[in-house]
């Protein structure tokens, strides 16, 4: 494996082997002295061209506890707000003899276009509304904790699933471990042409929060992202909370101990009430722990090369 572009790089062995790996990289967060000595001498750039708090200082500590350099490129403070190229940047960037690439970018198609001309590694942390699989790795990683197997468990993700990346990486990866998948929308944030791609995937849709959470045994809640929004797509917040939110009369509705998910961040009181957040069954933190597993799973895998 060279690059992690999209869950479709990934065969199922491969999915399970990187799960094997992040089981051993959890053991290392409990240790006193976190430090592997596996990418010693190799170096990671984190490129980051839109705002994150978890995923960019996962992937930084992921790198510094396996002894890699990580060094941090943020849009801003960078030469590309004097006008410099995404190829330049990337390109001098790289000429410093980089290893590992992790790069985000607001543009769907970004992180491949980059892998296309460097020699590093890319791992795409996310590429405007396209893909995100990291995190569909961490949540499934998540999830199997919980639930054991995927096999045949019903996973409802729920949001604003067009302008997310989250939820595209997401189907691929659990509907891949062999889960049942239904993902829920309002019409107006329900991606045109999922028909056709559901039906070819193997997943379902629906605009009933109320008939879906009683039949499902994970729920995963996504972030209205306003910030990709160029007009109204629901009349008011309040009217998208009543009617999709994970409010605390919703959460009633859901067997006991189904294993609450947001990737995070989350807009408390809008798509997700405090009393769902901060429910016993919420396994938000968790995500964030595993996710510094699997990313260093992730690093270990693309750069611990023989010769490493
Ligand atoms: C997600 C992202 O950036 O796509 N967050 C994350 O990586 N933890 C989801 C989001 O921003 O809503």
């Amino acid at each position: 494996m060279k690059h992690l572009l999209s869950i479709d790089d990934l065969s199922t062995d491969e999915i399970a082997q990187l799960f094997e790996t992040a089981a051993d990289m959890h053991d290392v967060q409990s240790r006193e002295v976190k430090k592997l000595p596996a990418l010693r001498g190799r170096t990671v750039v984190n490129m980051f061209f839109e705002d994150s708090t978890r995923t960019r200082s996962s992937f930084e500590i992921a790198g510094k506890w396996l002894s890699a350099d990580v060094i941090n490129v943020s849009a801003k403070g960078s030469s590309t707000s004097k006008g410099e190229s995404l190829r330049d940047t990337v390109l001098t960037v790289c000429a410093m003899g980089v290893d590992g690439l992790v790069i985000r970018h607001p543009a769907s198609g970004a992180a491949l276009q980059v892998s296309e001309w460097v020699d590093a590694s890319v791992v795409n942390a996310g590429d405007g509304m396209h893909e995100h699989p990291t995190q569909a790795l961490l949540d499934a990683y998540t999830l199997q904790r919980h639930l054991g197997s995927l096999e045949g468990r019903h996973v409802a993700i729920i949001g604003d699933l067009t302008h997310s990346r989250v939820f595209r990486s997401n189907v691929q990866c659990l509907t891949k471990l062999g889960a049942r998948v239904t993902v829920v929308a309002p019409p107006t944030l329900m991606p045109s042409g999922i028909g056709p791609w559901s039906a070819a995937a193997g997943f379902e849709t629906s605009y009933d929060v109320d008939a879906v959470l009683p039949e499902a045994d994970a729920v995963m809640m996504l972030r209205v992202q306003r910030e990709r929004m160029s007009g109204a797509f629901f009349p008011s917040p309040r009217e998208y909370t009543v009617g999709y939110g994970l409010t605390r009369n919703r959460l009633a509705l859901l067997k006991p101990d189904v294993p609450i998910c947001h990737p995070g961040p989350m807009n408390r009181g809008l798509e997700i009430a405090a009393d769902a957040a901060d429910a016993a069954q919420s396994v938000v933190l968790e995500q964030v722990s595993s996710g510094l597993a699997i990313r260093m799973a992730v690093l270990y895998h693309l750069l611990a090369g023989e010769e490493a």
